[in-house]
């Protein structure tokens, strides 16, 4: 039996089932003995039940097709992400890797050529090495702005020093500078900073409708808002570009990336029509925050 799939041995146990069943009622005569006893019930109409339980048989098995094929299905998306993920996850590795490779490769070239420049110089001709010691200030600048962009992008390290609602404010006031498109914010003042997940996910959900914003929507105008109440931790961007269209074919990883951030908190993402425009609001159960 080894190697035979799950489903095909619980179909086999079935059908085993059946045919023990079958013979059983062969030599008991059970289906006779039943009929008499049902007729006796005639008034309360027991004897129609033998043949609705076959029809709700048939229709179960018919509901557990369905869902089978609706579990199959998911797997199937769920191996299709996963899969996404990887790759995505494999692509920035290697940008990390390109970008560490040349320049940190290139500046500590650099630097050890100037070194050596210096140690033969230093006797000789000290404006030569006064010259090589700020080319040398130079190359270090350079790799301490790359490691800079790096970290940034590893994790933003505002969301550590300044909490979740400075460092939306921050995350749109250089969208803004960057894009030149208008963005309102609207943040009630939080008790305490939410737990470190919900701050990541909240403030890449956040990252991510921003640049879909700018790189789809073709707004004038965005709004972004943190809304708390007795329940719920809301999140709404909002903008007044095309909208989403709805014969989209979801290519990008975005959109299912913040989906299933915010799914992970045992949260809802919706994506709804702003007439004109997008309105993505991310709502996340205050009970899910508690440790
Ligand atoms: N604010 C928006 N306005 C209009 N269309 C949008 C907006 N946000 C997303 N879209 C549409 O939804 C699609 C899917 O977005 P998603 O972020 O998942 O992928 P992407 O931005 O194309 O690629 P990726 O984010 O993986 O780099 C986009 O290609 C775009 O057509
Ligand atoms: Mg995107």
């Amino acid at each position: 039996m080894r190697g035979v799939p799950k489903s095909l041995r619980d179909l086999a146990r079935v059908f085993c089932l059946v045919v023990v069943f079958w013979a059983l009622a062969i030599y008991l005569e059970l289906s006779e003995k039943l009929a008499l006893w049902l007729l006796g019930y005639e008034r309360l109409q027991l004897d129609e039940m033998p043949l609705t339980l076959l029809v709700l048989s048939i229709s179960l098995a018919w509901f557990a097709f369905r869902r089978f094929a609706e579990a199959a299905s998911l797997l199937k998306t769920n191996r299709h992400l996963t899969q996404r993920l990887i790759t995505a996850q494999e692509d920035e590795r290697r940008t990390l890797a390109r970008e560490l490779h040349d320049e940190v490769g290139q500046a500590c070239t650099a630097l050890r050529i100037e070194a050596a420049y210096i140690a033969k110089a230093a006797m000789t001709n000290p404006n030569a090495v006064l010259e090589a010691a700020g080319r040398m200030d130079q190359s270090v600048l350079r790799m301490q702005s790359l490691a800079r962009d790096l970290l940034k992008r590893l994790r933003p390290p505002i969301l550590d020093s300044l909490g979740l609602v400075e460092s939306l404010e921050e995350l749109c006031r250089n969208w803004h500078r960057q894009f030149g498109i208008l963005c309102l914010t609207d943040f009630d003042a939080l008790q305490a900073n939410p737990p470190d997940p919900v701050c990541t996910s909240l403030y890449r959900v956040t990252q991510e409708a921003l640049t879909n914003i700018a790189r789809h929507a073709q707004a004038s105008q965005v709004r972004v808002a943190l809304r708390v109440d007795h329940r719920y931790l809301t999140l709404t961007v909002t903008d007044d570009g095309q909208g989403l269209a709805q014969t989209t074919p979801v290519e990008g990883l975005g959109l299912i990336g913040m989906r299933e951030r915010i799914a992970s908190l045992q949260g809802e993402i919706h994506f709804e029509d702003a007439h004109p425009g997008l309105r993505i609001r991310a709502q996340i159960p205050l009970a899910s925050l508690k440790p």
